[in-house]
């Protein structure tokens, strides 16, 4: 078993927040860096917020990772490709959820928790509320499952901050067909990603100190404005 991660220990259990308050303040407070996460539906202006967000991160000149899910190490990008192309053959729900925390497993022991152990930065596009919302929303698999698999891929390790950009899904999908080639989420009907929005939003309703909502249907010039806020009060 992987020896249990010092740092950024966030979790959705109060006493374990509590506990994670305490495992924080034993290291250097200068040295611990921040998991960051970037969650949205498609088309939200994702890749280009991304950038931003890490561009502000590095003008402070703090050491920062970006990285990405599913996908990250060699063998995750390896599963994100299986997990994204088109197939004839349906993939069925329990193969398409431990793929993606196969992959995340891979990411999250290699690089994630030795990054924020060497007290860096982690900005990551999509992490497990993507598996909530797409899994658990989209799919319909039962978060009891997820919550199992995030546990032990996991352990009590939950991203610091996960900021998730919101738009109306005709709007998402009209700006995401517009790229050419859809994969296979990408391929999905209106329905299922308005339940990957409801999953998200409910999330980011039920712990609004962890979660960041963005109205991404506003001018990118507003956008950007809140995200600068948003990583501002994150930074201190
Ligand atoms: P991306 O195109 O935003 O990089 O993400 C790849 C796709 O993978 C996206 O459609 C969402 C999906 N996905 C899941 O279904 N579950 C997950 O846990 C993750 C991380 C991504």
């Amino acid at each position: 078993m992987a020896t249990p991660p010092k740092v950024n220990q966030s979790t959705f259990d109060q006493s374990t927040i509590n506990q994670s308050k305490s495992d924080r303040s034993q290291i250097n407070s200068s040295k611990a860096g921040q998991f960051i996460v970037l969650e949205g539906t498609e088309g939200v202006g994702k890749t280009t917020n991304l950038k931003f967000i890490e561009d502000i991160i590095r003008d402070q000149n703090l050491d920062l990772i970006v990285t990405r899910e599913p996908g990250g190490t060699p063998l995750a990008e390896e599963l994100r490709e299986m997990l994204l192309a088109p197939r004839n053959e349906k993939v069925v729900e329990n193969a398409e959820l431990l793929l993606m925390f196969a992959a995340r497993a891979q990411h999250f022991d290699s690089k994630i928790i030795p990054a924020l152990n060497s007290g860096k930065w982690v900005l990551c596009d999509r992490f497990t509320d993507a598996t909530y919302a797409y899994q658990g929303g989209g799919r319909g698999v039962d978060k009891s499952k997820i919550e199992l698999l995030e546990n032990l891929v996991q352990g009590r390790v939950r991203p610091d901050h996960i900021i998730i950009l919101d738009v109306d899904v005709e709007i998402g999908l009209k700006r995401a067909g517009q790229r050419g080639d859809l994969d296979r989420f990408e391929q999905e009907n209106r329905s299922f990603f308005e339940n990957v929005r409801e999953a998200y939003l409910e999330r980011a309703t039920k712990e609004p100190h962890r979660y960041h909502l963005i109205n991404a249907a506003q001018p990118l010039k507003q956008v950007q404005a809140e995200l600068l806020e948003t990583i501002k009060s994150i930074i201190g």
